[in-house]
């Protein structure tokens, strides 16, 4: 049998996470740091410069608010969120990233990001909150400014965190294993981050056979900080709310350049667009329905009505788009001018951040100005950070929040000492990367001002707890060690089940059960109740999971992370009795939304029995 070593690691602050929240972070609490000579540490089971949901680069910062040029007013922005989440937002929340995200997009500037400029030198807007970037190497960039706040040595690249350090109520710190190593961490900390993103592939992808990695978002995001949130105790909401985005089909390129900046319309097969013939349905969700614009769960609700009614393919209309922008030109050669210019920033578009769309343009001879793209609603995905809004409960900030929501520091979550950021926080959604920058930074300061305020200690965690959790981390190997030989076929062994075959089982049953793609995103409480029973078979048998290597040994732990971000879902769309947000996912047993039912809805489970609480929570508003 291998050894590994345990390398123990003690830090005031631990970023568990290596994106946009955990370098905002980092970038903020170096800053206090050097103030008050504290540590501070960054783990990521990546590397940092191509970690995260920013890894391939983006092509516009979806969050800019313009604060001090007075474009809008925090009060703007949170009634955008409001709205596009049919209500359902903590608007303290909101608010509190909303008047800091503007300076994190500057410090991106500042530090090389190239931002579209007009020609009196002001930035090119995608939409209202949106800017036009030239962003393949946005999150190197971001990360660059990290890494030197940080310094190399306090950067672990290509661990893996698995469970939180508790002393009682209290987290202090994470252990994890190195994805290249025989090595063991412990992190011991005063204060912990959770911002190792939210979750993709708990669905069944469209995606199959040799495409399957291929997902909108990061595949690599598989509910870690869900998972160390729940096995810390803490509290999280909106946990069902996933969210589905409309992609170009089959590589999941970007829609907004499409529908913000080229103003493209959306059609069936018989050229009709469901955001015009299809307006009737939005009543039905009044007050939300009737906002501009409007929430892009409706935006989806009446393109699946029109799919279900077989009235697909559905095309996003580039070429229309790009000849009308073309022909508002002055002249002839001034046309051509412009429709070279549209070509090109369309394939840059793809290109600064799902390049596999360009190819895809490239493999099937498409000519974006001369033919239209089918576009398709995705898979769901769970992710605080963008429309959906799954995420830990936080504390907000002591001058907006109201009575209720504040208990003590910025974003620490309901368990002491642990902070959460990015997709790892609930209810505060449409931070997007800009956003999830600057609430990192938020946490960044609170951690330090709570391990200077209360001034914690490491918490005394026995050693035999430390060997009871590294056993149970290698475990999967010592399985496949053992059982090996008993098969001919190594995917194949009654003995134990390998990680794709158990994701695989995840999915399907998420799938059919909890309203995926086959399931047209419908489902009931019959479909959910018959979820939970095959959940829990699942669990059973993640006793079993089995690890050849150390990379495999990841992906056991990535679907054992999948597999509780799936049952805080079924268990939370279980709990609400009501269609809040048809196109996301529809309740057909209980298909209108209710008055009584606008409130937000809360789950703990104990980490000792893995019993689930549920709750409603009121929805207080500060505007
Ligand atoms: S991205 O994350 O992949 O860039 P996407 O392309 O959907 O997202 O959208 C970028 C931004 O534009 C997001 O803020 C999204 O909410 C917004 N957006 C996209 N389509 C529309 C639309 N039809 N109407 C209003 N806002 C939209």
């Amino acid at each position: 049998m291998t050894s590994y070593e345990t390398v123990t690691v003690e830090t005031d602050i631990l970023i568990l996470g290596g994106g946009m929240a955990a370098c905002g972070a980092a970038v903020e609490a170096a800053h206090w740091a050097k103030k008050h000579d504290l540590k501070v540490t960054m783990v990521d089971k990546a590397a940092v410069d191509r970690s995260g949901a920013v890894a391939m680069g983006l092509s516009a910062i979806n969050q800019y608010v313009g604060l001090k040029d007075g474009q809008n007013t925090m009060k703007d922005y949170v009634d955008y969120v409001r709205n596009d989440l049919m209500g359902i937002t903590r608007e303290d929340l909101v608010a509190n990233i909303a008047r800091h995200v503007d300076s994190s997009v500057h410090l991106f500037e500042k530090w090389g990001l190239p931002i579209w400029k007009d020609k009196d030198g002001g930035y090119v807007h995608e939409g209202r909150w949106q800017l036009m970037i030239n962003g393949e190497s946005y999150k190197v960039i971001v990360a660059e400014a990290a890494k030197n706040a940080l310094g190399i040595d306090n950067i672990y690249e290509r661990v893996f965190i698995t469970e939180p350090l508790m002393d009682g109520d209290r987290c202090v710190g994470a252990i994890g294993f190195s994805v290249r190593e025989d090595k063991f961490y412990v992190f011991k900390a005063k204060s912990v981050l959770a911002a190792m993103g939210g979750a993709v592939h708990v669905f069944k992808p469209r995606s199959s056979g040799e495409g399957m990695g291929r997902a909108w978002y990061p595949p690599w995001n598989s509910g870690s900080s869900t998972y160390l949130t729940l096995k810390a105790g803490a509290e999280l909401t909106c946990q069902e709310v996933r969210f589905i985005p409309v992609r170009f089909k089959d590589a999941y390129g970007p829609v907004g350049a499409w529908f913000l900046l080229f103003k493209s319309r959306a059609t069936n097969a018989l050229g009709e667009s469901y955001m015009e013939t299809r307006r009737p349905e939005l009543e039905k969700w009044a007050p939300y329905g009737m906002v501009k614009p409007v929430p892009a769960n409706l935006r989806n609700w009446l393109m699946l009505l029109d799919v279900a009614e077989g009235k697909g393919p559905i095309y996003m209309r580039t070429e229309e788009a790009i000849q009308k922008i073309a022909k508002s030109e002055p002249d002839e050669k001034a046309v051509k001018r412009k429709l070279k210019e549209l070509e090109a920033e369309a394939w840059e578009d793809f290109l600064d951040m799902t390049i596999s769309q360009a190819i895809l343009w490239a493999a099937t001879n498409t000519a974006p100005e001369e033919k239209s793209s089918e576009i398709a609603a995705a898979e769901p995905y769970f992710i605080g950070s963008h429309s959906g809004a799954s995420g830990a409960w936080v504390s907000g900030p002591k001058d907006l929040a109201p009575e209720g929501y504040f208990w003590g520091y910025d974003n620490m979550s309901t368990t002491k000492g642990l902070f959460c950021a990015g997709d790892a926080t609930g209810a505060s959604s449409h931070k997007f990367s800009s956003g999830s920058h600057a609430e990192g930074r938020i946490c960044g300061k609170a951690m330090a001002n709570y391990v200077l305020t209360e001034k914690p200690d490491y918490g005394n965690i026995d050693d035999s707890v430390i060997e009871g959790l590294k056993a149970a981390v290698y475990k999967p190997m010592a399985h496949y060690e053992e059982n090996k030989d008993k098969t001919t076929q190594v995917d194949v062994n009654p003995h134990y089940i390998l990680p794709k075959m158990f994701m695989m089982r995840l999915q399907k049953l998420m799938d059919e059960y909890a309203g995926g793609v086959s399931a047209q995103f419908t489902t009931n409480e019959s479909m959910l109740t018959k979820a939970l029973e095959l959940l829990a078979f699942l669990k059973e048998d993640a006793q079993n999971l089995a690890a050849p290597d150390l990379h495999e040994l990841m992906r056991c732990w990535e679907n054992v992370q999948r597999m509780y971000q799936a049952e805080a879902h079924v268990r939370t769309i279980l709990f609400r009795e009501e269609t809040r947000w048809p196109g996301y996912y529809f309740r057909s047993d209980m298909p209108t939304m209710k008055e009584d039912w606008k409130v937000f809805v809360n789950c703990v489970m104990d980490p000792k029995t893995e019993e689930w609480t549920m709750k409603k929570v009121d929805i207080k508003s500060i505007f």
